[in-house]
């Protein structure tokens, strides 16, 4: 009796830390979360990250990275606003989505370094200011 009484607040609490996810979207484990962008914000970078930028992301999330509606893609949702979102979360949080995906977002292991993911992410950095 107790085990199961045991199990049942277990999953309860499992059900609630998937929700609370889904509730403020999608966010990057904490550790990954919390690493520092190694890369320094530079011209180099911003330029290396802006071609990586419009051969890799644009088509989904827009030229200028503002997103782009879902009728336009094709996609199920409409892709969000990178310079915006970035406001409110940390380059490890974006590098760490660009690494793994999700549903319709690509995982970009296979095709970027570490490297170029910072570097696209100090391009949408500069995106934020303009
Ligand atoms: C095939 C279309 C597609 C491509 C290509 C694509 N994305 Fe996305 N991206 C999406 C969609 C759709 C979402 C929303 C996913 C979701 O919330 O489930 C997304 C979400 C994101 C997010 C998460 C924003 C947040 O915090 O909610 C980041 C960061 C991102 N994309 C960056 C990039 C970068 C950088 C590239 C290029 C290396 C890229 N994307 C290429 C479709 C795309």
């Amino acid at each position: 009796m107790k085990t199961a009484k045991l199990i049942i607040i277990l999953f309860s609490l499992l059900l609630l830390d998937t929700y609370k996810v889904y509730a403020h979207g999608w966010m990057a484990p904490e550790s990954d979360a919390k690493k520092e962008n190694p890369i320094k914000i530079n011209e180099k970078s911003i330029n290396n990250g802006k071609k990586l930028f419009e051969n890799f992301c644009s088509s989904c999330h827009g030229p200028e990275a503002t997103g782009i509606k879902k009728e336009i893609t094709g996609l199920n949702i409409d892709t969000p606003n990178l310079p915006a979102r970035l406001k409110t979360h940390t380059d490890g949080d974006f590098h760490w989505k660009i690494l793994n995906g999700r549903n319709q977002m690509p995982s970009f292991k296979e095709e970027l370094s570490e490297n170029e993911i910072w570097h696209i992410i100090n391009y949408i950095r500069v995106l934020i200011k303009k």
